[in-house]
């Protein structure tokens, strides 16, 4: 026994010199050893390899320092299924630099880490810890990455946060945090990475997050933040992603909010009360490629400066009040034909009035979401859509669009949805209607019978046929739709003949 003891132990300290002179029973060995009396669930057996018959120094997820034998400088127990609380003896791990127990079914509070000064990196993600986030946090202040995503947590965000001064990474998103975001985050001059998301975060975003001079991401969506946006944080020039949707956030966006977010590639602040004209200088935002802006108060016209977006994929407008009852109003549709990246342009629901202008038809061949529902559009669909051969979903519903949709489908041999529900259409369902997944034709005044080569469409899940004036036997084919999930054909002449 103690010669295996002897053998384990050397089989350690290969290369690490005078490292068998380590006792063990160490204050380190101590802690996991307090660590894992606290572990009330361990499905794959990690802990089994800890036990006395091997060196703590070699126990899983156990590492220890080579220039000091026996201190333990990292515990890396991730997704390993255990379930149980965080024994304060983890705080006594004085040496460790990480500590990542992140993916499993850890309960029960933080405990005191204050000790832990030369620890660089926590993850406690995706766990179930509850209780609060321990100010005594802020006393370690070598942290480079703190990660509590995904937790029960609750309380205010220490407000002596900014302590961190070495943090670059902080992700405290997704937990029940209350209280203010605290200004104090500011001394934090490094931070590249800021996640706060999906907490209950209130009162107004700190004018000092405008400071950040290495921030990359900034995401505070899905809190209760209100107030103006600060105009510092359009400053920020090193910033990628800006995400502050689904807040109670109001005002008017400064006209020279673009200016200098030379690096912003995603832009997100749907869901709030932002009211006033979409500046047009956020064309000088050349890295652009997500913009979107949905369900605000926005007015006035949508931008042409727009177009000068090169990288723009994705344009989510819907849910404003943005007009365009002119030629000029509907300049900008001519601007967007030079995004060549555009993959997504949604205007559902603001006030887009008139013919569709025909240029429609030369957006890029790129474009697969194409929605523009719940305005009052009139007039005929132009036939140049059919240009867009990329289009998977193309929603025009709730408009008073007329004429007939012989034409529409022809090029589209990607479409899979087609929204054209709530119109004046008229004319018969075309018997080549291309090879959808849904179809919404309802409310309109669509005649004659449904096509037979409707039992072609293999991948139909949901057909609404349902108030129209469509007459005649409801085709046996219909019989070969196994997808079908969902079939509306009511009001109608139809003989209910059902297959
Ligand atoms: C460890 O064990 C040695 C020898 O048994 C003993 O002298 C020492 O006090 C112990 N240290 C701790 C921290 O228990
Ligand atoms: C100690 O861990 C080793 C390595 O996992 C294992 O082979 C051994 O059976 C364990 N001993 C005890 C007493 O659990
Ligand atoms: C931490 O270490 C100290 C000194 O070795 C000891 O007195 C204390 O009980 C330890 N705390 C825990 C929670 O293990
Ligand atoms: C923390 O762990 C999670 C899951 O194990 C991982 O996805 C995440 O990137 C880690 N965080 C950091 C800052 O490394
Ligand atoms: C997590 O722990 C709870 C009880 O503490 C248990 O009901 C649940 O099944 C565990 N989940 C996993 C994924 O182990
Ligand atoms: C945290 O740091 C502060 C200031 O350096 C110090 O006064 C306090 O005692 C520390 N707290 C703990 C628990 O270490
Ligand atoms: C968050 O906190 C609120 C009130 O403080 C509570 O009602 C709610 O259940 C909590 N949610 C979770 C997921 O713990
Ligand atoms: C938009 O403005 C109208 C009228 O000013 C107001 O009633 C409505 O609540 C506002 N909507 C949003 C999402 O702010
Ligand atoms: C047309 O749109 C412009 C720009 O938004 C607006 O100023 C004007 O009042 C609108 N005219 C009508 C008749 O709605
Ligand atoms: C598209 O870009 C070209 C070349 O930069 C420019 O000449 C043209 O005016 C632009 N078209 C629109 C509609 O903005
Ligand atoms: C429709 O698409 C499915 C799946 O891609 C394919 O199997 C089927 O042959 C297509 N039908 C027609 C009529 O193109
Ligand atoms: C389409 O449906 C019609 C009528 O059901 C049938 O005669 C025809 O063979 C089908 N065509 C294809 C390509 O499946």
């Amino acid at each position: 026994m103690l010669v295996l003891k002897v053998l384990l132990l050397l089989l350690y300290c290969v290369g690490n010199i005078g490292c068998s002179t380590v006792p063990d029973n160490t204050t380190d060995m101590l802690s996991l050893l307090g660590f894992k009396e606290a572990i009330t669930n361990d499905p794959l057996g990690v802990l089994s390899s800890w036990n006395k018959s091997i060196h703590f120094c070699s126990w899983k997820g156990v590492w220890c320092s080579p220039k000091h034998p026996g201190r333990v400088t990292a515990l890396n127990l991730a997704g390993q299924g255990l379930s149980g609380t965080i024994a304060a003896s983890v705080g006594n791990l004085t040496s460790v630099r990480s500590v990542d127990l992140s993916s499993n079914n850890f309960s029960g509070q933080i405990p005191h880490l204050a000790n832990l000064q030369k620890m660089q990196v926590l993850n406690l993600s995706f766990n179930t810890l509850d209780g609060i986030i321990p100010d005594t946090l802020t006393n370690c202040s070598n942290m480079r990455k703190l990660d509590l995503y995904t937790n029960l947590l609750e309380g205010a965000i220490p407000p002596p946060i900014g302590r961190l001064r070495n943090l670059v990474y902080i992700d405290l998103s997704r937990n029940n945090l209350t209280g203010i975001i605290p200004a104090s985050l500011k001394n934090i001059s490094l931070l590249e990475t800021i996640y706060l998301q999906r907490n209950q975060l209130e009162g107004s975003i700190p004018d000092e997050l405008g400071q950040f001079s290495n921030i990359s991401l900034m995401a505070l969506g899905a809190n209760r933040l209100s107030g103006n946006i600060p105009a510092s944080l359009f400053n920020l020039s090193s910033l990628q992603v800006l995400e502050l949707r689904a807040n109670l956030l109001g005002g008017t966006l400064p006209t020279n909010m673009g200016d200098h977010l030379t690096n912003l590639r995603e832009l997100y602040m749907g869901h709030n009360m932002l009211e006033g004209h979409i500046p047009a200088s956020l064309s000088n935002a050349s890295m652009l490629e997500y913009i979107v802006l949905q369900s605000n108060n926005f007015t006035g016209r949508i931008p042409t400066s727009l177009g000068k977006l090169s990288r723009l994929s994705k344009l989510d407008l819907q849910l404003n009040m943005l007009e365009a009852n002119d030629t000029e109003g509907w300049k900008f549709l001519d601007a967007l034909t030079n995004c060549t990246a555009l993959e997504v342009l949604a205007l559902t629901a603001n006030q887009l009035q008139g013919v569709i202008p025909n240029s429609i038809g030369f957006l890029p061949s790129t474009l697969q979401y194409l929605i523009l529902g719940g305005n009052t559009l009139s007039g005929i669909i132009p036939p140049s859509i059919g240009n867009l051969s990329g289009l998977i979903l193309l929603a025009l519903d709730e408009n008073s669009l007329a004429g007939t949709i012989d034409q529409l489908i022809g090029n589209l041999k990607n479409l899979q949805y087609l929204h054209l529900e709530e119109n004046n259409f008229a004319g018969t369902i075309p018997p080549t209607i291309g090879n959808l997944t849904e179809l919404y034709l309802m409310k309109n005044d669509f005649i004659g019978s449904i096509p037979s080569t409707v039992g072609n469409l293999t991948r139909l899940s949901w057909l609404y046929l349902g108030k129209n004036k469509l007459q005649g036997l409801i085709p046996t084919s219909l019989g070969n739709l196994k997808q079908l999930t969902r079939l509306d054909l009511s009001d109608n002449n139809l003989q209910y003949n059902m297959p």
